[in-house]
């Protein structure tokens, strides 16, 4: 069976065809996927301006699919369902995608599929690399979400851990802002940390050890917090002579990337070793970060432990991701009536 994914809840317009394999171990196969970015619409305003992003979603969504179509060489006939990015995101932005998804399923008679964004992301591990190895903890890092979760049976996405302030991406775009770099963050601060000394400033890393009484069913000591070193960044550039030079921009950019980095990875391979799992896996925009890709692969080996991460494609958002989770949820029996809603806050079960 094919299944065509719609995704559209920030600002990348997108849609794939995903087709089954027949294979248990690989299950899924990309016969497109298109995605038409916002950023250049957005940067001028230094971050996704909701109206904008809603409205520009209008103007592109049937080109992608009519493209996404053709390039999986494709007709509506050949479809088994409609896959969409139900929530969480920007309302205005995923309501376009679910009013789209809902007239084709309609005009096509085809079953349509509900999906959660961050299902999405775990799926393009999957889409990826094949079954993972269960338990499997996976981490989803994104603009949006810094999200740690076990993941016991396929489809099953137990709640570990999440950001108690800003999500990882959201500090790469913070800092990338006040150091002058531009949107999104996470990128140009990859590149220029490249050539800088990752300890040449001193910032702190916050471990937190308490539960938090927002999420009292969460242990919390595998909470993340960035909006510390936010701050901490902050606090530098505004001691230093503006503007900064090359080198120092540089160097608060390893400094910066070295912290998140390390963070990320010890409160993931923590939770591996408590939870006795066989796999790790790293998904979301952050995940194509290329110290975090090295620290995961390298940490990995140390502890015997197989990691896995998506290609850079399937890292940042996109529908292939959609339309794989859209399958997994169609083959496990859920399908989503036409009274269906985005959900700007949509919890994952
Ligand atoms: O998953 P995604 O495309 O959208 C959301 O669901 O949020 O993630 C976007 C985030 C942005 O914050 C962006 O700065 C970050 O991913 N990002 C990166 C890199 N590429 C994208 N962060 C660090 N390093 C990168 N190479
Ligand atoms: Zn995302």
């Amino acid at each position: 069976m094919r299944i065509l994914g719609i995704e559209t809840s920030c600002d990348e317009t997108s849609a794939a065809v995903v087709e089954e394999t027949g294979d248990a171990g690989t299950p899924w196969a990309i016969r497109s996927n298109v995605v038409a970015s916002q950023v250049a619409i957005h940067r001028e305003w230094g971050g996704v301006v909701p109206e904008l992003a809603s409205r520009q979603h209008i103007r592109d969504i049937c080109s992608v699919v009519d493209r996404a179509m053709a390039d999986a060489s494709s007709t509506w006939a050949d479809l088994g369902a409609v896959a969409v990015t139900q929530g969480p995101g920007l309302v205005g932005s995923l309501l376009v995608g679910v009013s789209f998804a809902k007239a084709a399923a309609a005009a096509a008679g085809l079953p349509l599929v509900a999906v959660h964004h961050l299902a999405g992301h775990i799926e393009s591990l999957v889409l990826q690399n094949g079954e993972l190895p269960l338990p499997s903890i996976v981490l989803v890092v994104s603009g949006g979400h810094t999200n740690l979760y076990l993941v016991e049976r396929p489809g099953s996405y137990q709640l570990l851990s999440r950001t108690r302030d800003d999500a990882a991406g959201e500090a790469y775009d913070k800092v990338a802002k006040l150091l002058g770099l531009g949107y999104p963050g996470g990128p140009v601060i990859d590149r220029l940390a490249k050539s800088g000394n990752d300890r040449a400033v001193a910032l702190p890393t916050t471990r937190l050890t308490h539960a938090d009484r927002n999420a009292p069913e969460l242990k919390g000591d595998l909470d993340f917090s960035f909006s510390g070193l936010k701050t901490a960044v902050l606090r530098y550039v505004r001691g230093r002579e503006i503007p900064l030079s090359e080198t120092e921009i540089a160097d608060v950019a390893a400094s910066f990337q070295r912290v998140v980095a390390t963070a990320l990875i010890e409160r993931l391979f923590d939770a591996a070793r408590r939870y006795d799992a066989k796999s790790v896996g790293v998904a979301g925009g952050v995940s194509a970060n290329s110290r975090l890709r090295a620290d995961l692969k390298e940490r990995g080996e140390r502890r015997d432990v197989p990691t896995f991460l998506p290609s850079l494609a399937l890292s940042t958002d996109n529908a292939a991701m959609i339309a794989a989770a859209g399958l997994r949820r169609f083959r496990a029996g859920h399908t989503a009536s036409f009274d269906l809603n985005a959900d700007a806050a949509l919890a994952l079960q």
